[in-house]
């Protein structure tokens, strides 16, 4: 009898369509996101599950999909996913890593650089008409912070951190680093997170959402910051405390935040970030461009076919299940 996999968004990518000859496919077809509802249904027969990081696949979707063997995700993160209840119930977890990490660290730079030269702020100003003679140049106007010669600090040293820092050399910054298993890696000087705070004047988050980061860049910690940096964050909104950064970059404590990840995405109205004019926002897009998508996808869908296929997925999380 042929398994059931439940897709819950079209993908790109090629892989896709040799999937449907090796299972029963059912693919959600929109519009929009799968409905949470909408998934608890389809999975109760399934056998697998392809999702998104928009997906929340939590204890209680599991205990209603008695058939789900494996789950891949089309993302590297998966915080979305409970995990330790799909090991407790033996189901594989796959994710997509490696192929987006350059993408997403362009995307980490590029907010790096508006946030510190005021890119949205000034195109803001220009596209609402001020403009103007009487508002034309002035020594100081639209002054923003070098990077060049600045220090980065870069909490965490997974793939995507790592290279942040070859492109921060590419910008002449010093590159300071720290990873929870303090990780050496070539041209980044390894410190504590203390250390990091305190001498950065740029600070770029790349570990992953986990219980243990959950806030981790705090109120307090952000206190320990040096006056006017800029942080960064490409990788779950989670990681940072959102009200504390909000009201640090009030005080004028931090200069500038480029932030593409949310802790409630899409973006709740009253979030305190939404109304900071030194706030370079974008809508979680760091893997955003079509080729990485693509791969992304078929990745996601090879770790389908390994599962449909009796073999260990090529990237799971949660190996022991095995
Ligand atoms: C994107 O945020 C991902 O986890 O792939
Ligand atoms: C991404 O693949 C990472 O490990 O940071």
């Amino acid at each position: 009898m042929s398994r059931k996999i439940f897709v819950t968004h079209q993908l790109p990518g090629e892989r896709i369509h040799q999937l449907a000859e090796l299972c029963d496919l059912n693919l959600w077809m929109g519009p929009g996101l799968l409905p949470p509802d909408a998934l608890r249904e389809e999975l109760q027969d399934c056998q697998g599950l392809l999702c998104l990081l928009t997906d929340r696949i939590n204890s209680d979707v599991l205990a209603q999909a008695p058939h789900l063997e494996f789950i891949s995700s089309m993302s590297v993160g998966v915080d979305h996913i409970d995990l330790a209840a799909a090991s407790e119930r033996g189901i594989a977890v796959g994710n997509t890593p490696g192929v987006l990490v350059d993408t997403t660290a362009d995307t980490a730079f590029a907010l790096l650089l508006a946030a510190a030269r005021r890119v949205s702020e000034a195109d803001r100003f220009v596209r609402q008409g001020n403009w103007r003679q009487e508002n034309a140049w002035a020594p100081d106007f639209f002054t923003g912070k070098d990077v060049s010669g600045a220090t980065l600090g870069i909490v965490g040293l997974g793939a995507i951190g790592c290279a942040v820092a070859r492109r921060a050399r590419g910008f002449g910054m010093e590159v300071l680093g720290w990873s929870r298993s303090s990780r050496e890696v070539e041209g980044v000087k390894g410190v504590s997170l203390d250390e990091l705070l305190l001498r950065s004047d740029f600070v770029s988050v790349h570990t992953a959402l986990t219980p243990e980061t959950h806030h981790m860049i705090d109120a307090a910690r952000i206190a320990t910051m040096k006056p006017g940096a800029v942080l960064v964050n490409a990788a779950r909104g989670g990681i940072v405390d959102e009200v504390a950064l909000a009201a640090a970059l009030v005080r004028g404590d931090l200069y500038a935040a480029g932030i593409d990840v949310f802790e409630r995405e899409p973006i709740a109205d009253d979030n305190p970030l939404l109304h900071l004019p030194n706030v370079v926002l974008t809508p979680h897009i760091g893997s955003a461009t079509s080729h990485t998508r693509a791969r992304m996808a078929d990745l996601a869908v090879d770790n389908i076919i390994a599962a449909l296929q009796g073999e260990a997925m090529p990237n799971c999380v949660n190996p022991g299940v095995y």
